[in-house]
């Protein structure tokens, strides 16, 4: 199931192509802003497969409380082992975060506050880039899916209990459950090195 989580956000991602181009600096060309999308988006799915590879081999070896186990031990450890060159920091951040270092910052909550208000009325919420520091920053949404009900859905009806045990000890201050599906489950957060030029 934690496999199928996986794949379900690597397909989101791969589906989720940047649907609006918002240049944030008047440095930074709209071809830059693409750019940059498109940079972020490869890095994230990049880091997404990586996590999917592994915890595919922690299901099947020790099924979903294995999963979450490892999870709690990998996750960050995975998504920072993909950090080198050009792409300075990747991380998953939250307002109703598991992870407390998952936290999303002011900025990244008024984007996913944009982005939870554009998917109840019914639209994709776009990726969008800006420039920070001489760095450039990239979100991508997360969309909760069925596969991840048992991890952050409903604690009577959707996660067992022998689960919620898990998510309970590893998190005493979990605040990722009660999701449905088709909610801002959180965003991929991706800074890169920015070229002069925009370009590589
Ligand atoms: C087997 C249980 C399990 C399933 C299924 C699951 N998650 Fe998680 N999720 C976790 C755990 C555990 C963490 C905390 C990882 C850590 O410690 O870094 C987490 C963290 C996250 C985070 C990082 C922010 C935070 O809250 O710390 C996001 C985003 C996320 N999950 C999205 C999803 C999505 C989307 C799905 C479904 C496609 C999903 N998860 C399915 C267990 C699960």
């Amino acid at each position: 199931m934690k496999m199928l989580m996986f794949i379900s956000i690597a397909l989101f991602l791969m589906a989720c192509q940047p649907q609006t181009m918002v240049p944030q600096d008047e440095n930074n060309t709209q071809a830059d802003t693409v750019y940059y999308l498109n940079l972020g988006q490869q890095y994230a799915q990049n880091a997404q497969k990586k996590l999917a590879s592994n915890l595919k081999q922690a299901m099947q070896e020790s099924g979903p409380v294995g999963a979450l186990n490892f999870c709690h031990e990998q996750a960050i450890v995975l998504t920072d082992s993909v950090v080198a060159g050009d792409l300075l920091d990747l991380k998953r951040v939250s307002d109703k975060n598991r992870n407390p270092d998952n936290v999303a910052n002011d900025a990244q909550l008024a984007y996913i506050n944009q982005a939870k208000s554009q998917l109840l009325a019914g639209q994709n919420p776009p990726a969008v880039v800006h420039e920070l520091n001489d760095q450039m920053v990239a979100y991508y949404p997360i969309v909760s899916q069925p596969g991840c009900l048992q991890c952050h859905g409903s604690q009577q009806t959707d996660i067992a209990p022998e689960t919620l045990q898990a998510i309970k000890e590893h998190y005493p201050d979990d605040k990722a459950t009660g999701f449905a599906v088709n909610q801002l489950r959180g965003i991929w957060v991706v800074t890169m090195a920015q070229h002069p030029s925009g370009n590589p």
